[in-house]
């Protein structure tokens, strides 16, 4: 039995698998994001806490054998957050999470100390931990100056679980401290944010070992003293649990935010389009990302303020036989490929007076689809062609989203067979690894594919032209957001 808990933005998911990665048993507990000031984005790591003892707790009630079998656990969960402890591992202040833009001037500050781009892979962005650090030590120098050590969301989890300060290669690519083609700490990096290797966590693969079970949680929990293995970014995650671990098909996320991933079997950076390139979670590996900021959220912000349920609108929507009237940027939680512009805002063009709900909620579906269109064109330019990918997220489950998306990107889109492939499955696969040393396909497997979603022909060259309008319309509304 494996044991992978992954620690989203709105819940924490712990998933028990056997040893042929059959489900045995999924629990969840909701998390709240708190925002005291627009932009910001926050967390209490108390409360990841809370929710992973209820999960791993309702796990114990319903499945008290196979919990007792248990050989591993793996972890993954929201990338870049930054949890800041004292010197007696306590929290110094909530954490800042991935999707928070206070830090928008720091990046530019950060870029002129030092070689960022060369060395970390990556453009400082907001939503990084890099830039989060220079605002604390610049807003709140006296929690700055205590700060012991940094850890990314899910290490926290690690800390609670094992006693010991660990992270790994894939989610420490995510902080812009790591030389990510070294796998390594980078010195000069640290210095240039005031910080020292000193306070980073120990270094691990995710297919690694990063501590064991404390004895006291063991003995509470009447499982074994198992191994916890390093895990991965929700992302590298997600991919270990789809088996996108060499180039080829990658996997297209429909989730609060949405990335387009691709593995690579090297280092290969290209920051000119905001492309995120990260280690992968196993070693040797590394990955290219395009992400975007408001993938599902933006439906989600839809729903919310015209007072319906994300499913009324996507029933509205139905199968789409041409582009909808209005065009929709959906920079809502500013945008990351390919604007790195935190301040980015959302917009609707072309409102008029016929213009109805439905129109709305299928221009948002389309303005997400040509976010990811941005996407496709960014790995490209990176030296990632991608033609084919699995479709995962609680958006895929929208036939009608996946036509549009499959439409305007071009992307062949795959639908795994029934089954659970997140950021929980994969974290358990981790976790597999780590307790058998095998991080061959055997464990790494694709799923079988129930279902491709093509591109249209008609719906594709009709969303090609609404595509021109959509990319010519940021540089002019850039400045003039209020
Ligand atoms: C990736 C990113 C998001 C978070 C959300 O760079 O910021 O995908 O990991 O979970």
């Amino acid at each position: 039995m494996y044991l992978g808990i992954d620690l989203g933005t709105s819940g924490i998911k712990a998933m028990l698998v056997d040893e042929s990665f059959a489900t045995v048993g999924v629990a969840h507990a909701a998390l709240t994001v708190s925002r005291p000031h627009p932009g910001w984005s926050e967390q209490a790591p108390a409360d990841w806490i809370a929710a992973a003892e209820a999960a791993i707790g309702a796990l114990r009630r319903d499945h008290p054998q196979d919990m007792a079998r248990l050989q591993a656990i793996g972890l993954s969960g929201h990338m870049h957050g930054a949890t800041l402890l004292d010197a007696s591992d306590q929290v110094l202040r909530p954490c800042i999470l991935w999707n928070d833009g206070r830090s928008g001037p720091q990046c530019a500050e950060l870029t002129a100390r030092a070689d960022f781009h060369g060395i970390a892979g990556n453009l400082v962005m907001a939503g990084f931990t890099a830039p989060k650090l220079l605002w604390v030590a610049q807003n709140e120098p006296a929690i700055f100056a205590r700060v012991a050590k940094v850890l990314l969301p899910k290490d926290y989890l690690r800390l609670w679980l094992t006693g010991e300060h660990v992270a790994e290669m894939s989610d420490a690519a995510g902080t812009l401290w790591l030389d990510v083609g070294r796998r390594d700490w980078s010195d000069a990096l640290l210095a240039a944010t005031g910080l020292t290797r000193a306070q980073m966590p120990r270094l691990v693969e995710g297919s690694e070992v990063s501590g064991h079970l404390r004895a006291d949680l063991a003995e509470r929990w009447g499982i074994p003293r198992v191994p916890v293995a390093g895990g991965g970014g929700d992302n590298a995650a997600t991919a270990c649990g789809m088996g996108v671990m060499t180039p080829g098909t990658g996997f297209l996320s429909l989730g609060t935010s949405g990335v387009l991933f691709a593995a690579t079997a090297s280092y290969a950076p290209n920051t000119a389009d905001a492309v995120h390139t990260f280690c992968h979670a196993v070693p040797d590996t590394w990955h290219q990302m395009g992400v975007i900021l408001s993938a599902t959220d933006s439906l989600t912000w839809l729903a919310e303020i015209t007072g319906k349920s994300v499913p009324e609108l996507a029933a509205m929507v139905g199968d789409v036989t041409a582009p909808a009237p209005v065009t929709f940027l959906p920079y809502l939680s500013g945008e990351r490929t390919p604007l790195n512009d935190p301040d980015a805002t959302g917009a609707f063009l072309g409102l008029r007076r016929a213009t109805g709900l439905a129109d709305l909620a299928q221009a948002a579906m389309e303005g997400v689809a040509m976010a990811f269109t941005d996407c496709v064109h960014a790995l490209r330019k990176a030296g990632t062609p991608i033609e084919a990918a699995y479709a995962v997220g609680g958006g895929a489950r929208s036939r009608a989203w996946l036509r549009i998306m499959a439409s305007a990107t071009g992307l062949t889109l795959l639908e795994p067979e029934d089954g659970d492939f997140g950021a929980a499955f994969g974290a358990a696969k981790l976790a597999a690894a780590c307790a058998t040393g095998d991080i061959s396909a055997r464990i790494f497997a694709q799923p079988a594919v129930r279902s491709e979603v093509v591109p249209d022909p008609e719906l594709a060259a009709a969303y090609a032209e609404k595509y021109e309008i959509y990319h010519a319309a940021y540089p002019h509304l850039r400045d003039l957001a209020p």
